[in-house]
C-alpha cells in the first residue's frame, strides 16, 4: 500500500489528485462528509477530465467537463455521457495517513 496523504489534507468535502511515479494513472481520492475516503481512477473515462476537480455528492462525484457521475464505491457509471466504469482502489486510513492499494 501506499501512502497518499494526511487525512488532515483531506478533510471531508474534499477531493485530491494523487499523480506518483508508482502509479500506471492519477487517482483521485475523495473523503465524503459522512467520513468514508474512496479512491478511484482520477480521469474520467469519457474524455480527459480530471474527477478530483468535480463535485462530491454523497457517495458519486459528477465530472466537472460533460456532468457524467461516477459511484466511488464501484466506479459504476450513475449518469451518462460516460459508459465506462473507473477502477476503484482499496483504501485504508492509519494513525491519520491515508493509504492506498492501487488495483492492477
Ligand atoms: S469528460 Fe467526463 S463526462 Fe465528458
Amino acid at each position: 500500500m501506499l501512502a497518499a496523504c494526511s487525512l488532515r489534507d483531506l478533510p471531508p468535502g474534499a477531493a485530491l489528485r494523487l499523480d506518483l511515479p508508482e502509479l500506471s494513472a492519477p487517482i483521485a481520492l475523495f473523503h465524503t462528509e459522512r467520513g468514508e475516503v474512496y479512491a478511484i481512477d482520477d480521469t474520467c473515462t469519457h474524455q480527459e477530465a480530471s474527477l478530483s476537480d468535480g463535485w462530491l455528492e454523497g457517495c458519486e462525484v459528477e465530472c466537472p467537463v460533460h456532468s457524467s457521475k461516477f459511484d466511488l464505491r464501484t466506479g459504476a457509471v450513475d449518469a451518462p455521457p460516460a459508459k465506462i466504469p473507473v477502477r476503484t482502489h482499496k483504501v485504508e486510513v492509519r494513525d491519520g495517513t491515508v493509504f492506498v492499494d492501487p488495483a492492477p
